[in-house]
């Protein structure tokens, strides 16, 4: 019998070592560290002599022998669901859905699966949940598709076992940290090799039998996938719901797909019928945003999704020695660096004053073409005086203060029009065909003509 050896990997992020260790060099956890054992099995290397095992060769294939049909996705007509998926879920796909316990996972996918059902067969295996509470569940929701088949069962063997001879399109498991493996597996339950093992058997399953695999997923207080990265790197597509500032929209934000775009975002909001797509999310957005001083309208991209979104400045002199900075929605550094990129063109003292800097509506935002936006929005709380009514800021600085284009403007372009907004601020250099009054800046210092006083 092959003798097993131990090895510990860290419970966070699955990063392995021969001998214990305190502090996770992968993550910094600390105390995450938790013994497995792995089997000494027969490694067979090309050219080893002492495995003895006989490995096959693979069939080699050029690119004119391999088909190229695509297989039609299956869509939900939850167009936001299909839209961040990039077009519906694509048959053998692996995917794995992630978010914060009680953020409405087990909601939306029982909503999928019912809309799926209408053309495909689906299985919904929920080891978390009784039957019972999926049925009070899909009642509330108004789920009856008949082609859509429930199990509580949690052993990760029968699931596909049951799969295999179902053969539905597409299968959920909800979710991939309650189901276990049988006792003949090596590995603790309940540790990242469990979990990891389980996502390569998941994942075997769907390339080989063509039938998509959808799973649930617990993230961590950091808001991290449960051994993220382990299970980041095994899927096709990741996704995340995740709560705004107001309570009862959902984000659901692709984070990797082998099929689509990454960063994608789709809005829902939860009801006491189910989650309720949101498609008109700017309409939302803009009805909120007010045209005050220290108020600057950004349109940046989400995936390929233009969203228009209030930046809010407060620029008020500092009290004490050491400024404030408090950002929410945005990296802080972005702002003290727009700040201090002002300060040292404009000579404006804004290390003599502190900064309170926010995204309406609790939005997050990484897109370097909003960085026009968090100027005109400080320089405007600063005067004291409201921008040029509505307009809208799209466009990077420079840390030598320069305003620069940036790429896809378009796209935002469109949703200006569409929403019938009448201006653009942006950088001189940017080329675009548009109806909207433009008003275009070199550098920095051009901003100053927007305060007159
Ligand atoms: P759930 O889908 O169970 O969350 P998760 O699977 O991510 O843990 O959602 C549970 C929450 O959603 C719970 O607080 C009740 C609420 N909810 C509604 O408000 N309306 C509904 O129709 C449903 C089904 C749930
Ligand atoms: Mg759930």
């Amino acid at each position: 019998m092959a003798k097993a050896r131990l090895s510990f990997s860290c419970t966070n992020c699955g990063y392995a070592t021969p001998k214990w260790v305190g502090c996770c060099p992968g993550c910094s956890e600390w105390n995450s560290f938790a013994e497995q054992q792995q089997p000494q099995g027969p490694t067979a290397f090309f050219g080893g002599k002492s495995s003895g095992a006989v490995v096959q060769s693979a069939n080699l294939f050029s690119l004119t022998q391999i088909s190229s049909e695509t297989q039609p996705r299956m869509l939900s007509n939850i167009k936001e669901w299909d839209r961040v998926l990039g077009g519906g879920v694509l048959p053998g796909s692996f995917i794995i859905l992630t978010g914060d316990p009680g953020i409405g996972k087990s909601t939306l996918l029982l909503q999928v699966a019912d809309a799926i059902a209408t053309d495909h067969s689906v299985l919904y295996f929920s080891s978390e949940e009784s039957l019972e509470q999926v049925k009070g569940r899909a009642e509330r929701l108004g789920v009856s598709s008949p082609k859509l088949l429930f199990s509580d069962e949690a052993c990760l063997e029968t699931i596909l076992a049951t799969a295999l001879q179902a053969k539905p399109a597409l299968v959920i498991l909800d979710s991939i940290q309650n189901c276990h493996l049988s006792l003949q597996s090596h590995v603790i339950p309940g540790t990242v090799a469990q979990l990891r093992e389980a996502a390569f058997h998941l994942m075997r399953f769907a390339k080989e039998n063509n039938i998509a695999v959808l799973i649930t997923g617990h993230i961590t207080k950091e808001g991290e996938m449960a051994g993220p990265k382990v299970l980041e790197h095994m899927v096709d597509a990741a996704f995340y719901l995740q709560a705004e500032d107001r309570w009862h929209t959902r984000i659901l934000r692709s984070v990797k797909n082998r099929f689509g775009t990454i960063n994608e975002v789709g809005f829902f909001e939860m009801h006491e019928n189910g989650l309720i797509e949101v498609t008109n999310i700017n309409q939302q957005f803009l009805s909120e945003a007010s045209s005050t001083a220290g108020s600057a309208l950004v349109c940046c991209l989400e995936g390929t999704r233009p969203l228009l979104l209030e930046l809010q400045a407060l620029v008020v002199e500092s009290k004490y020695g050491v400024p404030q900075r408090v950002v929410t929605g945005l990296d802080h550094k972005r702002v003290v660096l727009i700040a201090a990129i002002l300060e040292k063109y404009l000579h404006i003292r804004f290390s003599a004053h502190d900064i309170f800097f926010k995204v309406s509506g609790g939005f997050k935002i990484k897109e370097s073409s909003t960085d026009l936006g968090i100027a005109l929005a400080l320089l405007s709380s600063y005067f004291q005086q409201a921008l040029p009514m509505r307009s809208v800021a799209i466009g990077e600085v420079s840390l030598t203060g320069q305003v620069k284009a940036i790429n896809q403007i378009g796209t935002c372009i469109k949703e200006v029009e569409k929403f019938g907004l009448e201006r653009v601020l942006m950088s001189k250099s940017q080329q675009v065909k548009t109806t909207c009054q433009l008003l275009t800046f070199k550098n920095i210092y051009e901003l100053l003509e927007l305060f007159p006083s």
